[in-house]
């Protein structure tokens, strides 16, 4: 891959923040500790996750978590960013494990930056129920009563696009429902649980509070009005529909009138001012119209009913994934925000960014997030206003449908012995750290 690598790293604002991501499920492990979740329903039916895998013991970070901060430590990121596990805070003892992680996380200088939900719902619980939002500010407040005195930076949500998309749209993860739009419930439940847990966080005394979110340029496949309105679609399920109601309070493009309740009313909630916003970004994506039968992307099965079809991006190398790799497409989302948002837009901070790829010496990692740092720099330096960059992610891990195929560590993960070796991408970030100062 080209890339400027060797030129230094252009120095990004004082205070701007660095740091990795993780998430509860596809880490930790230590599964009979804990109630189960729709993530281990979804993983014991068969032909769910490619390599026939769950995540029962995935890192074993429940029981490893010392040697993890560690690597965290000796990496000299700013902050962390990790998830809870709702179905771990119902268990005896669950929220202890997280009261002992963030004073470890701050005992190293680092700053924990909990996630409250990243798709591992508790199997009992279902998002086509509205009542699942008011469950979920009550376990928020919980959590934010026990570990507010240390916490100082909150994330609702984690990709609900994707979680609706994919969990409850098409099936390709848990709780793998095949709805189609049928599922926007789901995305409006999320939404008011998100609002409803700014409300719970700021009761609980805590301040920063912000959502993450999957986005990504959108290109159409051609100039042709059917593409181009394809794409637009595509561009309004993945970029506005989570993301307007949070930052406008509203609903885009008429899409309020399929939503559920008394949606004037949840829009207020779900407004409730954020102090920064979220953006997770991997790739664009090229969108023409539908192609009259299922197709592959990325790893999915899209049906024929969608009103788009996912096109190759040729040209362009790929991860292991097969991802396109388009550091510029950073850029052109973050501009694109501003330019769409103006002042009603809150400070960014980029959630997740990273790839798979196998192998310790990992050069094309490097290259991938060198190059991606450069463009989130290069949006800086237009005016964007962006607080922070986080990789995805510290360890290999449980990549959900994919098992345990998809390697996006910066730190090896040896799943038989559980030994983490730091990769080159791991040096390569702690060395990138020590420039900036
Ligand atoms: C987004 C998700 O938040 C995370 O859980 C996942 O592992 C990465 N993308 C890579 O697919």
């Amino acid at each position: 891959m080209a890339t400027d690598a060797g030129d230094p790293i252009p120095r990004f604002p004082d205070g701007f923040l660095w740091g990795v991501s993780t998430s509860a499920h596809q880490i930790e492990g230590a599964a009979e500790e804990r109630e189960r979740s729709v993530w281990d329903v979804f993983t014991a039916e068969p032909g769910r996750v490619k390599d026939g895998s769950t995540a029962a013991v995935a890192c074993d970070h429940y029981h490893r978590y010392r040697e993890d901060v560690a690597l965290l430590a000796g990496l000299g990121v700013d902050a962390y960013r990790f998830s809870i596990s709702w179905p771990r805070v119902n268990s005896p003892g669950g929220l202890d494990f997280y009261d002992r992680l963030v004073d470890e996380v701050c005992a190293a200088g680092v700053r924990p930056v909990p996630t409250l939900f990243h798709w591992d719902l508790p199997a009992p619980l279902d998002w086509l129920r509205r009542d699942t939002a008011a469950r979920f500010a009550e376990y928020v407040s919980v959590v934010a009563e026990r570990l507010g005195d240390r916490v100082p930076k909150w994330i609702t949500l984690n990709e609900p696009a994707e979680h609706t998309l994919l969990g409850h749209a098409i099936g390709a993860h848990a709780p793998g429902r095949q709805l189609l739009f049928d599922a926007l419930p789901v995305a409006h439940h999320q939404l008011l649980a998100h609002g409803l847990a700014v409300q719970a966080l700021r009761a609980a005394g805590a301040s920063d509070i912000g959502i993450a979110n999957s986005h990504g340029p959108t290109w159409p496949a051609s100039a042709e009005p059917a593409d181009v309105a394809a794409a637009g679609f595509y561009d309004l399920l993945l970029n506005r529909l989570f993301a307007e109601p949070v930052i406008l309070g509203e609903y885009p493009d008429g899409t309020a009138e399929l939503m559920p309740g008394d949606v004037a009313a949840d829009l207020k909630v779900i407004a409730e001012p954020v102090d920064w916003y979220g953006v997770n970004y991997y790739a664009p994506t090229r969108v023409g119209a539908p192609g009259g039968a299922d197709s592959e992307y990325g790893g999915l099965t899209l049906p024929a009913e969608l009103p788009f079809s996912v096109r190759e991006i040729e040209g362009r190398p790929r991860t292991d994934f097969g991802w396109p790799v388009v550091p510029e497409g950073l850029t052109e989302l973050l501009t694109g925000f501003r330019d769409r948002y103006g002042d009603r837009l809150p400070p960014l901070v980029i959630t997740e960014n990273g790839c798979s790829y196998e192998g310790i010496d990992d050069q094309d990692r490097i290259a991938y997030l060198d190059a991606h740092v450069r463009a989130l720099h290069t949006a800086l330096e237009s005016g964007v206003d962006v607080r922070g960059y986080f990789v995805w992610s510290l360890l290999d891990n449980f990549e959900w449908a994919e098992g345990y195929a998809r390697r996006f560590g910066l730190v090896h993960v040896d799943y038989t012995t559980l030994e983490r070796t730091p990769k080159a991408s791991y040096h390569w970030f702690r060395d990138m750290l020590r420039a900036q100062g």
